[in-house]
């Protein structure tokens, strides 16, 4: 056998399912929603629906869609009450919003490392990052699979911190049986067309609290409260409203998510079982405590040393035999030229002077970028077959591991 990279047979020929899924569904409700004339989140039902299922679906009492998975981080983080120059704990191995949303609420995002094997936050890691300006923590449930939530509720019940999830990736999933989303104050959710559910753009916060829940529904609105008259606004906010296009597309989504879940859950699972052999390759470790896992991304880390060949010159030879991959993040956040210039704008000009991501030290994520390879999640809506050939593309690599020396 000689590798697809060099002219050989590719060991996949067919294509991955494709994303996103849509159908009939969808398509009755836009038309029906078309139809109403009722398009907008105030005057139609298909958001309110949608919100309402989203939440019970995680756990909650309380969903607030919001114009996308960015704004609803900012909005939970005003809904706590964050003022200007508070400290935020976020992870460097995350998109930019984590941390965006951060210094967009005017507060200071202070980086802690992952865990070099569960690519998640490090709750050691956080605990030495609070300070007595810490007043939140924001864990990504990265690529799909819950965070530590038992240590991260612990200390932020210790040091009275606001948790809030950031749960972009982790539609469906579940830490010890209960539903991301519930496991902090609020949970932010993306809706932007590479997620698990989409509508092309959008996004909601849900929770428990009552009172959160209202705040949030507040500087969703213009600033408005419930039972208030309409040209009365109450907090500083604008109109973060989903319209009831993106509404009707969600709920049709909706009906798919659970069905989805289970056989990405399912495959992830498998393939990580049959990777996890081969020298070298370290898929993203899944404790007990998740008890079921999204796999937005199918993730692992490649040591090229003990495997044998380069982390790039095995994604092209993946590419090669016919397995979409990548990268994923070419540095961590702490690198990012908006926060080595601290070109934040209006915002934190206090502070500019003082910070210096440069000093933060983030070994783990950093090491994870130079060694990630990141599987989306469409190449899991298939079957198991379709994970042995996966599996069976990175055996046929590591065999012909020699002839990628320089690549
Ligand atoms: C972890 C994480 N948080 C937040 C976001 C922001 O979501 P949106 O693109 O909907 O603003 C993303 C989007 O990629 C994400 O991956």
């Amino acid at each position: 056998m000689v590798l697809a990279l060099f002219g050989g047979s590719p060991i996949r020929t067919r294509p991955f399912p494709s994303w996103p899924v849509f159908g009939k569904t969808e398509e009755d409700r836009l038309l029906s929603t078309l139809r109403s004339g009722e398009w907008g989140r105030l005057d139609g039902k298909q958001v309110e629906e949608f919100e309402r299922r989203f939440a019970a679906m995680h756990g909650c009492g309380y969903g607030v869609a919001v114009v996308n998975g960015t704004v609803s981080l900012r909005i939970a983080l005003l809904a706590a009450g964050i003022q200007a120059e508070d400290e935020v704990i976020v992870p460097p191995y995350t998109f930019l919003s984590t941390a965006s949303a951060v210094v967009e609420a005017n507060a200071v995002p202070v980086f802690a490392d992952i865990d070099l094997v569960t690519f998640n936050l490090d709750p050691r890691s956080v605990e030495a990052a609070i300070t007595p300006r810490t007043r939140a923590i924001i864990p990504v449930h990265f690529a799909g699979q819950p965070a530590e939530m038992d240590a991260l509720q612990r200390l932020a019940e210790a040091h009275d911190l606001t948790l809030i999830e950031d749960a972009a990736h982790a539609h469906g999933a579940s830490y010890c049986s209960r539903a991301v989303g519930s496991l902090g104050h609020m949970a932010s959710f993306s809706f932007q067309s590479s997620k698990n559910l989409t509508a092309g753009e959008g996004g909601i916060i849900v929770t428990n609290d009552q009172a959160l829940a209202a705040a949030c529904r507040s500087i969703q609105n213009c600033g408005r409260v419930e039972g208030g008259i309409w040209y009365e606004h109450h907090v500083i906010s604008g109109n973060y409203r989903l319209g009831e296009f993106q509404g009707a597309v969600l709920n049709g989504q909706l009906d798919r998510l659970e069905q989805q879940t289970a056989t990405r859950d399912a495959n992830g699972a498998h393939l990580a079982r049959r990777l996890q052999s081969l020298p070298g390759l370290f898929p993203q470790r899944r404790p007990p405590e998740c008890t079921r896992h999204a796999y937005h991304l199918f993730m692992v880390r490649l040591d090229p040393a003990a495997f044998g060949a380069s982390r790039d010159g095995v994604i092209s030879a993946l590419e090669a035999e016919g397995i979409p991959c990548s990268a994923g993040y070419g540095f961590s956040l702490t690198a990012q030229p908006l926060f080595r210039t601290k070109a934040f704008g209006p915002y934190l000009p206090g502070l500019r002077d003082r910070l210096d991501y440069s000093q933060a030290s983030c070994p783990n994520s950093d090491l994870i970028c130079t060694q990630s390879i990141w599987l989306e999640h469409p190449l899991l809506l298939g079957t198991a077959d379709d994970m042995d050939e996966i599996a069976a593309a990175f055996e046929k690599i590591y065999c012909h591991r020699d002839e990628l020396a320089g690549r």
